[in-house]
């Protein structure tokens, strides 16, 4: 079968539009129609090379469809199930999996690009191997992707939603409720309010953090950050920030979030917290950035460092969760979704993404 994608062929190159044959569907392989995918700075840090990935590649990793076929080795899904794709396809073998924390495995293939057997998802018309990214590439219209990477949700869902779900709703969300675990009346800061940090202020609102407050260097996303539950708004480059904090939650914050990956913003997290409070790392740097940290201070304070990944979330739990808070509407995911373009706009959506402009770019894969 064959699938129109965008191929990324060399990093900071524009993408190109190609169609590309996909795997059969065999074992327990699924192929997905796909509907939507967000555009999420992680695939601008590969676009862009800060990451290096093998190419040419389909990028694209926050993506909902509808599932078309199965193969024989399937047992949860069916053609026509409705479904929003896991960047994590856990083994469900290894400790950290059998342990419940499909979000640490150790055997997945996602993070090599590739279908749990070895093998690429697609190849060019000459038969040469094309990388899926995260064992997705949901920059086209069409994808096959293992059983693990494909989970049910509600049709009553728009596409546009459940493809939020599969990256920055679930690492948002999941930071607070999964991996910070913020309680009511916990005072929090997210540092970056783009589509993760959006996702942050959403999960702090849902379980009664307060104060809220929101950093950004863009006034158009702190007034977003308002409508979301933020009830203080801070310029990221004001001076002041540390005190600043300090006296809206009393002694610095018991939650510290940061969805960006700077290293300056990464170093600050800890001074914004209290004592006892957590610095939560869930941005992802450019290979090779470090940061530094000033050990007296975390140890005197008790203050804790966290890092998450994928919101601490196991997808075939947390998806169908957050469909449902969203349905009931203690959710508003639909304040998440900006432009809405179509898929060979993917480099003008970067172009907003590097650029801080709107919200998240939502690319309708149906036209
Ligand atoms: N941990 C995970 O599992 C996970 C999952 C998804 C994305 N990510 C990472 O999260 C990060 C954020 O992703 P995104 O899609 O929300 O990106 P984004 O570009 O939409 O948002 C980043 C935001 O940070 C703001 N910003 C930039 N510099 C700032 C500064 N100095 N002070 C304050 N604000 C500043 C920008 O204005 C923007 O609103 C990326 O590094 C991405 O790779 C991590
Ligand atoms: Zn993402
Ligand atoms: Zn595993």
């Amino acid at each position: 079968m064959t699938t129109r994608a965008r191929v990324l062929t060399q990093a900071g190159a524009p993408t190109v539009e190609a169609p590309l044959e996909l795997v059969e569907p065999s074992g327990d392989l699924v192929r997905v129609r796909l509907t939507a995918s967000g555009v999420c700075h992680s695939d601008l840090h590969v676009a862009v090379g800060e990451w290096t990935a093998p190419l040419p590649m389909v990028l694209g990793h926050e993506g909902a469809g509808v599932v078309e076929a199965v193969g024989p080795g399937v047992g949860t899904l069916r053609p026509g199930d409705h479904v929003a794709l896991s960047w994590y396809a856990q083994c469900g073998r290894c400790r950290p999996c059998r342990q419940g924390s499909a979000w640490l495995c150790t055997g997945t293939r996602s993070t090599s690009h590739l279908l749990p057997d070895g093998r690429t998802s697609l190849r060019d018309a000459h038969g040469a191997p094309v990388h899926a990214f995260l064992g997705l590439g949901t920059f086209a219209d069409a994808t096959v992707v293992p059983e693990a990477a494909a989970v049910a949700v509600p049709g009553d869902v728009p596409a546009r939603v459940a493809a939020l779900i599969g990256c920055a709703v679930t690492t948002g969300v999941g930071a607070v409720l999964n991996t910070a675990r913020v309680r009511p009346g916990d005072s929090a800061v997210v540092v970056g309010c783009g589509g993760v940090g959006q996702s942050i202020l959403l999960g702090l609102s849902l379980v009664g953090a307060d104060p809220i407050v929101a950093i950004d260097l863009s006034d158009e996303r702190l007034e977003h950050a308002r409508t979301l539950g933020a009830t203080h708004l801070l310029r990221g480059d004001d001076p002041d920030l540390v005190a600043q904090v300090a006296s809206i939650t009393g002694d610095g914050a018991d939650h510290a979030f940061e969805a960006i990956g700077r290293a300056e913003t990464i170093t600050l997290l800890p001074s914004l917290v209290g004592r006892g409070g957590q610095a939560v790392l869930v941005g992802m740097p450019a290979e090779g950035v470090r940061a530094s940290i000033d050990p007296f201070d975390l140890a005197d304070a008790g203050k804790r460092v966290l890092g998450c990944n994928y919101g601490s979330s196991v997808p075939a739990v947390d998806f169908p969760r957050i469909a449902q808070l969203y349905r009931s509407g203690r959710l508003p995911l639909d304040a998440l979704v900006g432009a809405v373009r179509s898929l060979d706009e993917v480099d003008e959506a970067f172009t907003d993404l590097r650029n801080a402009v709107g919200l998240r770019t939502i690319l309708d894969l149906t036209t």
